[in-house]
């Protein structure tokens, strides 16, 4: 019975190459996403690699990690479509919205994933929650906005928005991380924060949810979707 965060994170890894072996064929691009969980899911699927064409990463960290097990990475724009995109996440509600972004490869993510048919989100379950937010929402930003989004945030409900500290995207931006609101809406805060100028991107993807959740327990990883 695996029991602590890392056992969980191996064991949902593992079930996560199960479960898209059916998209695994010789012409298929397979999404990754970032993350612990993620470096987890590309060490198993690296047991596979002959069955697939190529990986589209959402991060440099990601890709070479790939790349370091023989997988070929392609760049978003020489394929257009994925079956599936397979990431973590820092939060997931039972609608399988989530917050996204605590690696700081939210934009890519979301971006990834817009291209895939299906987003496989895998998590343990510290990461399942009844109503997000407790995590603080990351928001890619344009580094001379960055004041003007934290008041615009703050009229949107924000009570604390920092900048992380030394920390710049693999597109060359700043993170604010914001606190505070009042999540009973998720797609309608990440409408209100996309159409701040000046944000990038909004750790939120609750317009867009995962198609499928695999949450490791301590019972076993469980399947869940809506
Ligand atoms: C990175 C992410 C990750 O998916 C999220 O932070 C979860 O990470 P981990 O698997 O390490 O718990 O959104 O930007």
């Amino acid at each position: 019975m695996a029991n602590n965060v890392d056992q969980l994170k191996q064991q949902v890894a593992l079930a996560a190459v199960k479960y898209i072996q059916p998209y695994l064929k010789p012409d298929a691009i397979i999404g990754v996403g970032t993350g612990s969980t993620a470096d987890l899911f590309i060490d198993a699927l690296s047991q596979h690699k002959q069955q697939f064409k190529a990986a589209v990463a959402s991060s440099k960290r990601s890709a070479e990690r790939l790349r370091q097990h023989g997988i070929t990475v392609l760049d978003l724009n020489q394929v257009e479509t994925m079956p599936v995109y397979v990431d973590g996440a820092d939060e997931i509600n039972p609608q399988l919205q989530m917050i996204k972004g605590g690696g700081g490869a939210l934009t890519q993510e979301k971006i990834v994933a817009s291209v895939a048919e299906h987003f496989v989100c895998i998590a343990d379950h510290s990461k399942w929650v009844e109503t997000l937010g407790a995590f603080k929402i990351p928001l890619e930003v344009i580094d001379s906005a960055k004041q003007a989004v934290i008041r615009q945030l703050q009229h949107l409900g924000a009570s604390q928005v920092t900048e992380r500290a030394g920390f710049i995207s693999d597109n060359g931006h700043p993170i604010l991380d914001a606190a505070g609101f009042a999540l009973t809406d998720a797609r309608e805060l990440e409408q209100a924060i996309n159409q701040i100028p000046g944000v990038v991107c909004c750790g939120l993807f609750a317009q867009k949810p995962a198609s499928v959740l695999l949450l490791a327990k301590p019972d076993g990883v469980q399947t869940i979707s809506l």
